[in-house]
């Protein structure tokens, strides 16, 4: 059994265009995949605090993971870590991520954690492994048509990469009501890119085990 974790953003909840594609793909990935178990995390109904006084203390203070100030902390982690995929659904809010999602990183980007540092910088100690971002905005953020600045883009695939989850792909729907043909076009690519990093990580699981 593997785990799909699907991390919606949008505070349209149920409504979230995005959400009902993402949900769309996953299902059609999962299809002949009944080992693939989807697991949902929304950032935004399921009301994340902001960090408190205690975990930041914590960490300075103890630099474990095992510390009692990290609980909410600590189960964000662990859906992630049980996860073999991950797809995250998002809006775009002031040209970066909704402040939901960035609670969320803030409570699973940790010190002694989800990373250690090292001489040349900062070392991931999650295992890599194929995480998507459907990205949703107004106006396009991406392309010949890109009409504003993208902070979101580098932002989530330097927090992934710091983790040690360096496999981070993008697919961006644009539009208050996108066509049929974008919103088909977007589902495909979401598929697609499933589909072959999921390949991909396939076989460089084989090649590990037998050395090759
Ligand atoms: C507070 C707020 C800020 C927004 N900022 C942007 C923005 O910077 N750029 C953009 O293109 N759209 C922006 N939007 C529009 C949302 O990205 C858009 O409504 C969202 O993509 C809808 O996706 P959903 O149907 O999946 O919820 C913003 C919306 C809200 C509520």
């Amino acid at each position: 059994m593997s785990t799909f974790l699907l991390l919606e953003c949008s505070p349209h909840g149920e409504r979230s265009l995005g959400g009902q594609v993402a949900r769309e793909a996953i299902e059609q990935f999962r299809f002949g995949r009944p080992e693939v178990r989807l697991a949902t995390r929304n950032v935004t109904t399921d009301g994340l605090r902001a960090l408190s006084a205690a975990y930041a203390q914590g960490l300075f203070e103890s630099w474990t993971h095992t510390s009692d100030a990290f609980p909410d902390s600590e189960q964000l982690i662990a859906e992630l870590e049980q996860s073999a995929y991950v797809l995250i659904s998002t809006p775009m809010h002031n040209f970066a991520v909704p402040s939901a999602l960035k609670v969320w990183v803030d409570h699973v980007v940790r010190d002694g954690r989800t990373f250690k540092r090292g001489n040349g910088g900062k070392i991931g100690l999650l295992k890599d492994r194929p995480a998507l971002v459907l990205v949703r905005s107004s106006t396009p953020c991406f392309g010949e048509k890109t009409s504003q600045p993208d902070f979101l883009t580098p932002y989530l695939r330097h927090v992934f990469s710091v983790m040690g989850i360096h496999s981070t792909e993008f697919v961006y729907l644009a539009g208050e009501e996108p066509t049929v043909g974008d919103i088909a076009i977007a589902r495909a690519k979401l598929t697609a890119s499933l589909e072959f990093s999921s390949r991909v990580f396939r076989s460089v699981r084989n090649a590990e085990r037998t050395g090759r």
